[in-house]
């Protein structure tokens, strides 16, 4: 065991309050490209401004639709990994254990965790454009979106950029992160916010912060330790066993 994951051991062993934080690194492993860090990450072969935005959708609903509808598909075929069960085992043991995460697969949940924020939305939940609506689904994964009762374009229940995330969602990571012993930051290029500021939050309100990434990112300097590593094999590792 290398001397890092020893310290962010002990920190995970003797801590009672756990937030985990994750991104898309989290679920590399189940089979779901990330964003940003590889060769085949999503935004490398699309251009974010006509997907993932509501200037997008309004240009071209079909093909925000198609494009949400393969990652649907293929998100559907990934079964959680022994990190994320790892997790929900974790939570099992604590006193007060919450998930925060970027990811809209609907990993954490399918792996046995309870307590999660799924910050960014689900991509498997539907809302209409206008109004906001929630619209019961799954659709047909044809090539136009359907409408929902109110006359307006369905569409994924995401967080697109440039909209705001949920309040109540902001209220409890804030107030999670006001109280936890331990912030675990795993798989995200913490480039994105209001999620790449929970590590530097909870840091300032005394929590120790580990961060669990094959590579380094801008959160590593606040972290007060960096696990180097994928989170199927390093989170199985980290999360005590008992206790
Ligand atoms: N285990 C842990 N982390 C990993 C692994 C792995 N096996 N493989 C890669 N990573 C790390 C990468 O090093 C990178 O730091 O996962 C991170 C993925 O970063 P991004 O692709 O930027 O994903 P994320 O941080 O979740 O993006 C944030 O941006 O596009 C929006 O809404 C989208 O929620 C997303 C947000």
């Amino acid at each position: 065991m290398t001397s890092a994951l020893r310290t962010a051991v002990e920190f995970a062993r003797a801590a009672r309050r756990v937030v985990v934080t994750t991104g898309a690194g989290m679920s590399k492993e189940s089979g779901i490209p990330t964003f940003r860090d590889a060769p085949n990450a999503l935004w490398a072969n699309y251009n974010v401004e006509d997907l993932a935005t509501r200037g997008g959708f309004r240009r071209d609903p079909a093909l925000v639709w198609r494009w949400y509808a393969e990652r649907r598909t293929m998100i559907a075929a990934a079964r959680p990994h022994e990190g994320h069960i790892a997790l929900a085992r974790w939570e099992e043991r604590c006193d007060s254990f919450v998930v925060l995460t970027q990811n809209i697969d609907g990993l954490h949940a399918a792996a046995g965790s309870k307590n999660v924020v799924e910050l960014h939305g689900n991509i498997f939940r539907y809302t209409c454009f206008d109004r906001g609506h929630d619209v019961e689904g799954p659709f047909p994964q044809d090539a136009t979106p359907p409408r929902c009762a109110c006359g307006s374009l369905v569409r994924p229940a995401v967080v697109w950029f440039g909209e705001s995330l949920d309040p109540a969602h902001l209220e409890t990571a804030d107030a999670a992160l006001s109280s936890c012993d331990v912030l675990v930051v795993v798989g995200t290029s913490g480039l994105v916010y209001p999620a790449a500021g929970f590590a530097l939050t909870a840091r300032e309100r005394g929590a120790r912060v580990i961060e669990v990434n094959p590579e380094q990112t801008p959160l590593t300097e606040i972290a007060d330790v960096f696990v180097p590593g994928g989170a199927r094999t390093i989170l199985p590792e980290l999360v005590p066993q008992t206790g």
